[in-house]
C-alpha cells in the first residue's frame, strides 16, 4: 500500500529517519561513555522501545507505571520511573515491577515526597533504589537547593527501605531558551548538578539529558555524567526542529497526513485533522504544524475536527488535496492515536503498529 492510499487524517512514522535518529543517538551517547536510558513517553510503542534495547540502550525511562508495564515486553530489565510515586494503591504493581526487572528506580522529588515515598516502600516490601530530582529551572519538581538535597539524603540514610541510588533532572525550560545559549546554559546545569551531588556523596551517578540536551551532553560536556534520558528524539517535532535547532528538520520522522477539506476564503483552507489529532499543542508563536514540504502552510488553530491552515501557499489549495504536517509536540500526538504507519523512502508502507502504551497515565 502507498501513503496515497491511507485514511485521513494519519500519523506516519518515517523508517530510514527514525533508525537515523535511534542509530544516532546511541552512537553519541556510546562515544561519550554514557548510557542511553530513553524516555518511551514519546513513541510509546514497543518496536520503537525493542530497537533502542537492541541498539544498546541500558534501560528505559517511563513516567508512569503503566507505562512501564506495557514496556515489560521488550525485554527491558531497567526501567526508570521518573514520576513521585505516592500511592499505596499501587504498592502490589510496584512490588510485581521489582520483581520482574533486574532494576527498578523510583524518583524522589522533593522533602515532602520523600516521607510518602518511605511509607510507600515499606508497603511495597522491597528495597527501593531512589534517584533524587533536582531542578535545574523548569520549576517543576525537585530539590531547589543543597541544604534540602542533604536533608532528603540524610532521611533516606536512615529508612532501610529506600537507597539513595543518583540524581536526575528534566531541564525542560532549555526547549524556550534561545539556541546560542544553550551550551551555556548546559554547563551551568552541569556545574549545578554536580554541586549539589559532590556534597552528598561524589560517587553517586548523574542522570540529567533530554532532547535538548542529550547530544550537546554527549558531545562536550559527558564528564561525570552517567546516563541521559531524552525522548523526543526518536520522532523530533517543530520544538525541536524549527522553534530551536537541536534537530535538522529534514531528520523529523513522524509527519501527520491531512487533507484539505474546505477553503472557506480565499486565505484560510480547512483540514480534517485539529485538536484531536495535533492535540492542542502549539508552539510559542501559537502554531499547532506545519507543512513538512516546506510550503508556506501553518496551521494556526485547532478546533477537534477542523485544523485552521493559513500562509502564503494556501491560495493554490484544493479541495481534497493531501498534506503532510510536522506537528509543535510530538508526543502529545502519538498518544492521541491508536496506531501509526510507517512508511519507507519511497512512501509505501512497511507496518502498521498499535500504540502499545498510549493512554497509559495511570
Ligand atoms: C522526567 C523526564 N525525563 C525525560 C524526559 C524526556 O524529555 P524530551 O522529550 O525533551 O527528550 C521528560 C520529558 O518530559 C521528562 O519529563
Amino acid at each position: 500500500m502507498h501513503v496515497d492510499d491511507l485514511a485521513s487524517p494519519s500519523i506516519l512514522v518515517l523508517a530510514p529517519r527514525l533508525e537515523h535518529n535511534l542509530r544516532a543517538m546511541q552512537s553519541a551517547c556510546d562515544a561519550a561513555g554514557m548510557e542511553l536510558r530513553p524516555h518511551i513517553k514519546t513513541h510509546k510503542l514497543l518496536p520503537i522501545a525493542r530497537r533502542q534495547l537492541e541498539l544498546g540502550a541500558k534501560g528505559l525511562t517511563c513516567a508512569k507505571l503503566s507505562e512501564a508495564e506495557a514496556m515489560l515486553p521488550s525485554g527491558v530489565r531497567e526501567i526508570f520511573l521518573a514520576h513521585s510515586l505516592v500511592d499505596h494503591r499501587q504498592a502490589a504493581r510496584i512490588a510485581a515491577l521489582c520483581d520482574q526487572l533486574d532494576e527498578l528506580r523510583v524518583a524522589v522529588t522533593s522533602e515532602a515526597h520523600a516521607e510518602t515515598l518511605i511509607t510507600l516502600a515499606a508497603q511495597v516490601g522491597r528495597p527501593l533504589h531512589a534517584m533524587m530530582a533536582i531542578d535545574s529551572g523548569l520549576d517543576r519538581e525537585g530539590v531547589r537547593d543543597v541544604a534540602s538535597a542533604q536533608r532528603i539524603a540524610a532521611r533516606l540514610a536512615r529508612a532501610p527501605q529506600v537507597e539513595l541510588a543518583g540524581f536526575y533532572t528534566h531541564e525542560g525550560q532549555f526547549y524556550t531558551k534561545p539556541n546560542d545559549q544553550r551550551e551555556a546554559g548546559i554547563v551551568r546545569m552541569l556545574t549545578d548538578l554536580r554541586a549539589i551531588r559532590d556534597a552528598i556523596d561524589p560517587a553517586l551517578p548523574l542522570w540529567p539529558g533530554s532532547s535538548m540536551t542529550a547530544r550537546a551532553i554527549a558531545d562536550g560536556h559527558a564528564d561525570g555524567v552517567q546516563a541521559v534520558r531524552p525522548g523526543a528524539y526518536v520522532f523530533g517535532d517543530m520544538a525541536l526542529s524549527t522553534s530551536t535547532d537541536v534537530m535538522p528538520f529534514a531528520d523529523v520522522a513522524l509527519e501527520v497526513l491531512a487533507t484539505v477539506v474546505d477553503r472557506p476564503t480565499a486565505d484560510l483552507a480547512l483540514i480534517d485533522a485539529g485538536s484531536k489529532t495535533f492535540s492542542s499543542d502549539r508552539t510559542a508563536a501559537g502554531v499547532s504544524a506545519v507543512a513538512a514540504d516546506g510550503r508556506d502552510l501553518s496551521v494556526v488553530r485547532v478546533n477537534e475536527e477542523h485544523g485552521y491552515l493559513r500562509g502564503a501557499d494556501v491560495a493554490s489549495l484544493q479541495l481534497g488535496e493531501r498534506i503532510r504536517f510536522v506537528p509543535a509536540h510530538v508526543c502529545t500526538v502519538v498518544n492521541l492515536t491508536s496506531h501509526v504507519t510507517l512508511i519507507d523512502s519511497d512512501d509505501y508502507v512497511s507496518a502498521s503498529w498499535p500504540v502499545d502504551a498510549r493512554g497509559c497515565t495511570q
